[in-house]
């Protein structure tokens, strides 16, 4: 049965689908992984969409784009035929996100360290903790300066809030990968984006795998 990693977080723009569909490039050249997107606007859709032009780079992976009543049931066909499935989600709390939190094994909630994006964590937080699920706040992008940092991520600690030791920079490298249907592990390998998203991945397996 796979490990299901669901991305979600209530703020709009706060890097869910360029998370999902890294991890899922950076875990697809050794796991069976299946990526799922369940937000209307299909941003991971369009993306999956271009990396079927780049056969020689993208490693293979199953993908569903699906919303409604046929969910759950989804989320079981994919859980039984793979490793990893990560599931990306919309901007807001409704049946959808719900389901796909219900359904998984980590939430991931990116977000800035700043009051709106902390307000908005909170709701999809507590909405996993209804469900019993595991979730963790991942700083994205993470302040450049090392202060601002560590007070973003002692205001984190200071709500009780569970935020992962490992964050992604604000780098262009994020944004041109993910323009060619890519993950930064497969369109720039050596880069510092590269290097933070396989250490963000290294805890996130050591937490659930
Ligand atoms: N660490 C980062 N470095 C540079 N650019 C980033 C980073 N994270 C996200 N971005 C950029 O920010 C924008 C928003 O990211 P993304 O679409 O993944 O957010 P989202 O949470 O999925 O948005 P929505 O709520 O609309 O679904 C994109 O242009 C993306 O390339
Ligand atoms: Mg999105």
């Amino acid at each position: 049965m796979a490990l299901v990693i669901t991305v979600a977080q209530r703020k709009g723009g706060a890097g869910k689908t360029m998370l999902a569909a890294n991890l899922a490039a950076a875990l697809a050249p050794t796991r069976r992984v299946a990526l799922l997107d369940i937000d209307p606007q299909r941003s991971l859709t369009r993306w999956h969409g271009l990396r079927k032009e780049r056969l020689r780079q993208a490693a293979a992976m199953s993908f569903s784009d699906l919303s409604g009543w046929r969910l759950a049931a989804e989320l079981d066909r994919l859980r039984r035929g793979h490793d990893v499935v990560v599931v990306d989600s919309p901007p807001q709390i409704d049946t959808d996100a719900r389901l796909a939190i219900r359904g998984a094994d980590l939430v991931l909630v990116p977000l800035q360290p700043s009051p709106p994006d902390l307000w908005a964590a909170r709701d999809t937080l507590k909405l996993a903790a209804a469900e019993g699920r595991t979730a963790r706040l991942v700083l994205n992008p993470a302040p450049t300066a090392s202060r601002l940092r560590s007070q973003g991520e002692a205001e984190i600690a200071e709500g009780g809030l569970a935020l992962l030791g490992c964050a992604l920079g604000n780098r262009a490298t994020f944004a041109t990968a993910f323009a060619q249907g890519l993950g930064v592990s497969e369109a720039a390998p050596k880069s510092r984006a590269a290097a933070e998203l396989d250490a963000l991945l290294a805890e996130v397996m050591a937490l659930i795998g």
